[in-house]
């Protein structure tokens, strides 16, 4: 019998400060956060994981409270990814228990995740260490026989923007490396960007989300802030290894995302 796809909700770039009326840019990132999360319950649920892929707080490890608060009593699994905003040690600690899990595998169906931490201490940049990509070599090897889905905070390919592409994935050739060994990888995934991207490379399509908060302008090489409004990502992951998903911006529903199917909301 053929099973239903699974459904995962992105949330990146949630950006919280313990206060709660902490902004970013202008932006309240608690409330725009409690806005996007109210429009994917109505629109997405229910869903078999949730994806926080990184930032989830501002450098301020009190943030961390309202993420174990808005989230702590998901029946199913919340995959957080660290980026370069999160404070490891206090991150580590409040999400220790279920539902979080920070980074590791998970399956789902005939599918493979594997969450990828390219944290490094004190710089906006990425890096997968060695044991990352030995970790994510030997998943992909050990479950040849699933799809699989990889994420990581850092992009892995250019955006475009000067600015930003100087604090990306710093080595990026190393992680295509392992992935070009392998036959199994349908979908690459990131936050970090503020923008939505969907792209393909060697089959792989390559996935960027908006931030629950503010955005960055597409193609400007100067720091610049998008007037787009907060969003999130929807994916459905099917058996035979298609990928259906796309963004939703939580302020222009109508106009910026139709709805993924007629049963939604
Ligand atoms: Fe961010």
């Amino acid at each position: 019998m053929s099973r239903a796809p699974t459904r995962i909700v992105q949330f990146t770039d949630l950006h919280l400060y313990g206060a709660a009326d902490g902004r970013l840019r202008g932006i309240a990132t608690l409330p725009a956060l409690e806005a996007a999360l109210a429009t994917a319950r109505a629109r997405e649920a229910p869903w078999e994981a949730l994806l926080l892929t990184g930032d989830l707080v501002q450098d301020d490890p009190a943030g961390y409270q309202h993420v174990r608060r808005l989230f702590g009593q998901s029946k199913v699994p919340v995959y957080c990814i660290p980026g370069n905003h999160d404070e490891q040690v206090p991150m580590r600690a409040e999400l220790a228990n279920a539902p979080f899990q920070i980074c590791g595998t998970a399956r789902h169906g005939e599918w493979l995740l594997v969450m990828l931490d390219s944290y490094q201490h004190g710089m906006a940049a990425g890096r997968l260490a060695a044991g990352e990509l030995a970790r994510l070599d030997a998943a992909l090897s050990e479950h040849a026989d699933r799809h699989a889905l990889v994420c990581l905070h850092h992009h892995p390919v250019a955006a475009g923007s000067r600015w930003l592409d100087t604090v990306g994935l710093e080595n990026r050739d190393a992680l295509f490396e392992v992935l070009d060994r392998h036959q199994n990888v349908r979908v690459l995934l990131w936050g970090h960007v503020h923008q939505a991207f969907d792209g393909e490379r060697r089959g792989v399509r390559l996935l960027a989300t908006p931030s629950t908060c503010a955005q960055f302008k597409p193609g400007s090489d100067q720091f610049a802030i998008d007037q787009r409004p907060p969003g999130y990502r929807w994916l459905e992951l099917h058996e035979d290894g298609r990928v259906e998903s796309a963004i939703v911006w939580v302020d222009s529903l109508a106009a910026a995302a139709p709805l993924p199917r007629a049963s939604a909301g």
